[in-house]
């Protein structure tokens, strides 16, 4: 039994996590804690958000006060951290809201479990969900393991690297009963599109420009978000307190391949003729402090804990596509209002 405190699961992976306990483990009551942000949206938990183990605050992360009440009222017995300012070039143009939410937030949030939980920690786990870009960035060749130095280099990832540092501390200085994991990018349904899939998904279906930083070179490692999910859900039940996992998809893909592939797959589905999505792609000026490839080495989850990804690429990266042309109300909803002022000031030089 457990009564599951998860932060920000009105974002992409939290909505995703919060749907997975909430119908796999119904003995289970799951309390949904979000600001609601931009990136956190409801509509992303339409289909549970009646079921009976399943309730939501809209909160802060940095909020100790009402992280003490919560943890009072529901004697939260773990913690699944996913809340978090989560882009890059956001947090390239406004550092400090990332300082704030990942890295105050996350040290409240730990000090709320340590001082509700007290020396009472039989059973108990304190699960932070953090990237892959802590480890910086890799060249043509290797892969990042969990004994991979941490190396970040923007403001998003240097935020999330000292958040992960933070939970290490409170397992090492109080035995705070801590679990890591470093997952790769993701992709699926209710991604905003902000990121790179869903906005080239968005662009390609009204004809837009599909902005390529530098020479579209750099590399990715991407993974389907429900393997995310299921993988946090394995390392939750079955990993071993303190440790870290690293979770990826071993399936790399330049930017320019990756958005080739889209423009593929929507050219069919649109039946649009062939070729003519990819004249859409319009190269921009390069991220600031882009890095050039990640790719995640997972064999110590598979080996100990025996995951592994269930989707391959093409057919998950159909999926998703399928997704947002079934779903063009919600693609509607989240590109209204702030999103054009977002995309007008991040993309003037398209
Ligand atoms: P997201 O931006 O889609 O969602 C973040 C959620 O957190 C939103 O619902 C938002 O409202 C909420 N939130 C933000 N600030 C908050 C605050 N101060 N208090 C309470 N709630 C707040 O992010 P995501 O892509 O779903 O990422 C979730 C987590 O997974 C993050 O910690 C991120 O670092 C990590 N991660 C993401 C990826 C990826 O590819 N998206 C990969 C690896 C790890
Ligand atoms: O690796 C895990 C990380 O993946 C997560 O921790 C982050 O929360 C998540 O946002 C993601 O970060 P990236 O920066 O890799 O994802 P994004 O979709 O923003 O960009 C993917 C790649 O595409 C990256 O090399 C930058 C490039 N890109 C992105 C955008 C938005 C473009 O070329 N054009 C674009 O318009």
């Amino acid at each position: 039994m457990h009564t599951i405190l998860i932060t920000g699961g009105a974002g992409f992976i939290g909505s995703h996590l919060a749907r997975l306990f909430v119908i796999k483990y119904p003995e289970y009551k799951i309390v949904n804690l979000d600001k609601l942000t931009y990136a956190g949206n409801l509509e992303n938990l339409k289909d549970i958000e009646t079921a009976s183990n399943y309730s939501f605050v809209k909160g802060d992360i940095t909020d100790l006060a009402l992280l003490k009440e919560l943890f009072a009222t529901h004697q939260f017995t773990a913690v699944l951290h996913c809340a978090a300012e989560s882009h890059v070039d956001r947090s390239i143009t406004d550092p400090l809201a990332f300082v704030t939410t990942n890295v105050l937030g996350t040290g409240a949030l730990l000090v709320a479990a340590k001082e509700s939980w007290g020396n009472d920690l039989a059973g108990k786990v304190f699960y932070h969900i953090s990237t892959d870009e802590v480890y910086g960035s890799l060249g043509a060749e290797g892969f990042f393991t969990e004994s991979t130095a941490y190396d970040p280099r923007s403001p998003y990832s240097a935020s999330k690297a000292s958040s992960d540092h933070l939970v290490r501390a409170f397992y090492h200085t109080y035995h705070l009963p801590v679990k890591i994991s470093n997952c790769s990018n993701n992709y699926g349904p209710f991604h905003f599109p902000e990121k790179l899939i869903p906005l080239c998904i968005h662009n390609i279906i009204n004809n837009k420009p599909l902005p390529i930083y530098g020479k579209g070179e750099n590399v990715r490692d991407w993974l389907y978000v429900e393997d995310h999910v299921r993988a946090i859900d394995t390392i939750f039940h079955n990993g071993k307190v303190g440790e870290t996992y690293n979770i990826g998809g071993h399936n790399e893909w330049t930017n320019l391949n990756l958005v080739k592939e889209l423009c593929r797959q929507m050219d069919e589905k649109l039946g649009r003729e062939k070729g003519s999505s990819e004249k859409l792609i319009t190269y921009v000026t390069d991220r600031a402090g882009h890095d050039l490839r990640y790719a995640i080495d997972a064999s110590k989850l598979k080996n100990e804990l025996g995951w592994l990804p269930s989707l391959q690429f093409e057919e998950g990266i159909s999926k998703t596509i399928d997704w947002y042309l079934n779903n063009k109300e919600w693609l509607d909803d989240v590109t209204s209002g702030g999103y054009q002022l977002y995309y007008d000031t991040m993309y003037r030089k398209v």
